[in-house]
């Protein structure tokens, strides 16, 4: 059963879902309390961001162990209870996997620190000599997606100057070296230790990098040797081969890939599942830009006979209802999103608290902890903000110590006990949404070849779809003025209609 096809995935970010024991983190057992949340929204799996043993400078995404819990967390007994019981739950669990990269604390690269040029050690890793006079320069002109060089000088050394090492994101991440077996055999290790104790995927990182192409082999990418290079695919076929010896387990790739045709080779038939689409989260609050973002992906996939799959947010970008514009705009066009997005064939990831509605919050700069992005001034803070459960508890039922990043007051009245009682709020939309998506038969689509779905004709600014061989069609209104309803009756509509028109800033689904 390809469970995933149609799949709506929950992230989880734990730092900032529910913290049980007071530190002001999230973590394992808080999620646990909270699966009778998960499955009243209604969501069919949880993918959790990283929960291994790291140092925490990019929050999880720099790892020392890829096999053990971080304290922060829990331990490896809370991974099994919490597994267990969101299988009893009806959800499946997966996790993120980080194979382009490890902590610069991980035992490997310390190893590598202390080891001569030219060693096996090393050899993990990608180390070169630097340019210029006494190798002061870095080895080639590559930037990190974090800003400035993607290259760091290691400390002088006893033999001679220091080498550079490569890290494609902070210098705390320095990059793993895919041409080495050692670091092949280790990731199918990983992938088999948490295979067996019941994950039921993976999510993979940057499932775009890993390979690169430097010390001149050819280049396979159109423009950029960082990523996306032929040799990646050979890491996807393996990851997948290990995969398919656990029957029903899903490996999703978080692939940066804007172009169509060399996006859709991830999700061949063998090598990844389901690749994740970042055009639609890129995409303005604009019909013609929405309908070309999933035009372009349903392309990309359909052509390899693979499940699209659909996000609208992460813990990397800003939240919807902040981005799509400020207040009560911002919030109804999120919301018009939110519909749009499940009414697409495919899987779908929901992004925790975007359920709630909630905005980016404007922390102070003192308050801020992502010290590792660059672009710009932002800070990646203020879409990883705390989720408010409870108004009237101690920060909103987070946490009972003090939140690892403050929680704005504005939160208060976005709880999610308020909003579970409030039929119009954002999470009864997301709710009555998610159980229209699992429970009518205008969403049960019979397989047929061809498009996955029909675009009707739609007012300029507008846009109108149905899955293709169902009955349920969903419009979109992003231009200035009230438009009259496609045909069908209405199942869930965003916001109010206008005198049975369908006003600016609103989706309706009907059948
Ligand atoms: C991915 C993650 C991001 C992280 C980076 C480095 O882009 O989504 O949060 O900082 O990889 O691991």
């Amino acid at each position: 059963m390809q469970w995933w096809r149609d799949a709506v995935f929950y992230q989880v970010y734990v730092p900032s879902f529910t913290d049980s024991d007071g530190d002001g983190i999230g973590d394992l057992q808080g999620i646990r309390g909270r699966l009778g949340y998960l499955e009243l929204l209604g969501v069919d799996a949880l993918w959790l961001s990283p929960i291994y043993a790291s140092p925490m400078v990019d929050n999880g995404y720099d790892i020392t162990d890829h096999r053990a819990v971080d304290p922060v967390w829990g331990d490896l007994d809370a991974v099994d209870e919490l597994i267990a019981d969101a299988h009893a739950h009806g959800i499946r669990v997966t996790v993120d996997l980080v194979p382009n990269h490890t902590s610069d604390q991980h035992s490997w690269f310390r190893a590598a620190l202390a080891s001569p040029t030219g060693s096996p050690e090393r050899d993990r890793y990608h180390f070169r000599p630097g340019q210029g006079v006494g190798g002061a320069e870095p080895p080639n002109s590559w930037r990190s997606v974090f800003g400035g060089s993607a290259w760091t000088r290691e400390p002088a050394r006893d033999e001679g100057p220091g080498e550079w090492f490569l890290h494609l994101f902070s210098p705390a991440q320095p990059d793993l070296n895919w041409t080495n077996l050692e670091v092949w055999a280790d990731l199918d290790k990983t992938l088999r230790f948490w295979l067996d104790r019941g994950v039921d995927g993976f999510r993979i990182d940057a499932a775009h990098g890993m390979c690169k192409q430097l010390d001149g082999t050819p280049p396979s990418s159109d423009d950029d040797p960082r990523f996306d290079q032929d040799a990646v695919h050979d890491v996807h076929r393996m990851i997948r081969a290990t995969l398919d010896h656990y029957p029903e387990r899903v490996a999703i790739g978080a692939v940066g890939v804007r172009n169509a045709t060399r996006f859709a080779r991830y999700v061949r038939q063998d090598e990844l599942h389901l690749a994740v689409d970042t055009q639609l989260a890129a995409s303005r609050f604009d019909a013609e830009e929405v309908r070309a973002a999933i035009e372009d992906c349903l392309n990309a996939v359909g052509s390899v006979g693979a499940a699209a799959s659909w996000l609208l947010s992460d813990h990397d970008v800003s939240r919807p209802a902040s981005r799509y514009g400020a207040g009560p705009v911002g919030t109804a066009r999120a919301r018009a999103m939110a519909l749009v997005q499940l009414a697409l064939p495919g899987a779908a990831y929901l992004y925790n608290g975007d359920e709630l509605g909630l905005p980016d919050a404007d922390l102070p700069d003192e308050a801020r902890r992502d010290a590792v992005w660059h672009h710009g001034e932002d800070s990646r803070d203020g879409c990883r903000v705390p989720q408010p459960w409870e108004a009237d508890l101690p920060a909103y039922g987070f946490t009972t110590g003090e939140p690892w990043l403050p929680i704005p007051d504005d939160y208060a009245v976005l709880g999610a006990a308020e909003q579970l009682e409030d039929t119009g709020s954002t999470l009864s939309l997301y709710r009555r949404a998610l159980e229209l998506r699992r429970e009518h038969p205008g969403f049960q689509a019979p397989p047929s070849p061809g498009p996955a779905l029909e675009w009707f004709g739609a007012p300029p600014g507008c846009l109108a779809f149905r899955r293709t061989g169902t009955t349920l069609v969903c419009a979109l209104n992003t231009s200035p003025a009230p438009v009259p309803l496609p045909p069908g009756d209405p199942l869930l509509v965003s916001g109010p209609l206008d005198d049975g028109m369908l006003p600016p800033d609103t989706a309706v689904w009907l059948a």
